[in-house]
């Protein structure tokens, strides 16, 4: 059947500027030459998919789904928590545009044998795509099922090569006020300490279930949702917590790193940050959640379920800890 959008129903991340028309039409031509030439290879001539809403190619589908109801790419991408464009769920959908995704670089330290800034697309280009659906539970107690594109956090790590000494990932976010208004003087973004950092110790970020997403509905990541790249960690909180988008910096450390909504309120939000029902948040209950979408006033609430639902693959990585007092 053939599909004529209104264009009402185009959305503007799928027109194609005419600055970014160009540039394709100027790398296409200096590629038909270097192909001609013999001087590259046909298959790196590909240009990976940078803007939002354009569609990843070579995505394979995964095990690793959830059998439960999508949530639709509208809430997805309109109800966001991205506080370094502002503290209210529309306005990364708004704002975020602002936001250039190319050129970006990760900055890779500390204890790792290999360092260096390395340039997004080089970053992503030697690991599979693979799409993952997976439970989104925040910390404020509303949640997700979001068909993520991404790969396993774990081949970074292996690649980069820590040392023996490494016992800790931490994350930066972009800062940058002027494209970030969140981040200037004022209480916009909620008056964080910026840029936004998070960390894992080194099994949970080796763990396979953590995924470095750059995409989501098998389409290029929008600005709002983290682009270029974010981290997806299903078994905890999302909110202020492990799934930090946008990053520009990964260090490998010996100590537990801060993070932003740990240092910003330690009493409310732990480290670790694990979905558990059983640990109540001081100011409200954590034992159900309403599913973005299915939040009418008449629905019930959800169960929370301990880890997010994740529990069979994840509880031995706390074997033995008290999670009332490592929350
Ligand atoms: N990362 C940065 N840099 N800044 C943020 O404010 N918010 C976190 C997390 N990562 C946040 C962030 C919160 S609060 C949540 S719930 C998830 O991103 C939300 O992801 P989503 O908007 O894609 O649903």
């Amino acid at each position: 059947m053939l599909v004529i959008k209104k264009v009402s129903d185009i959305r503007s991340s799928e027109i194609t500027d005419k600055q970014i028309y160009l540039q394709r039409r100027r790398f296409l031509r200096t590629a038909a030459v270097a192909t001609t030439a013999g001087l590259i290879a046909p298959s790196l001539l590909i240009p990976t998919p940078t803007r939002a809403g354009e569609k990843l190619t070579g995505v394979r589908k995964s095990a690793y789904r959830v059998d439960e109801k999508l949530t639709e790419y509208e809430d997805i991408t309109t109800y966001n928590n991205f506080y370094e464009f502002g503290s209210d769920k529309r306005s990364p959908a708004k704002l975020a545009h602002r936001l250039k995704t190319r050129p970006w670089t990760i900055t890779v330290e500390g204890e790792v044998d290999k360092p260096g800034v390395y340039d997004v697309d080089d970053f992503i280009k030697p690991h599979t795509l693979e799409e993952r659906v997976y439970r989104l539970r925040c910390v404020e107690a509303w949640s997700m099922v979001i068909p993520w594109v991404g790969f396993p956090l774990a081949d970074v790590i292996k690649r980069l090569s820590p040392t023996s000494r490494a016992k800790y990932v931490s994350f930066e976010t972009l800062y940058d006020p002027e494209q970030m208004p969140g981040q200037r003087p004022g209480l916009f973004g909620g008056g964080l300490d910026w840029p936004y950092q998070e960390g894992l110790r080194m099994d949970e970020a080796m763990h396979p279930l953590t995924l470095v997403g750059v995409g989501l509905y098998g389409e290029v990541l929008p600005n709002q949702n983290g682009a270029p790249l974010r981290l997806v960690v299903p078994w905890k909180y999302g909110f202020g917590f492990k799934s930090i988008k946008s990053i520009v910096k990964m260090r490998f450390v010996e100590t537990q790193p801060g993070t932003t909504w740990n240092l910003a309120a330690p009493r409310e939000y732990g480290f670790y940050s694990n979905v558990n029902p059983n640990v109540d948040h001081p100011r409200w209950s954590q034992k159900h959640e309403r599913r973005i979408g299915e939040d009418t006033l008449f629905s019930p609430k959800r169960k929370t379920l301990m880890f997010n639902g994740y529990a069979d693959q994840v509880a031995g990585l706390y074997a033995g800890m008290d999670l009332k007092k490592y929350y």
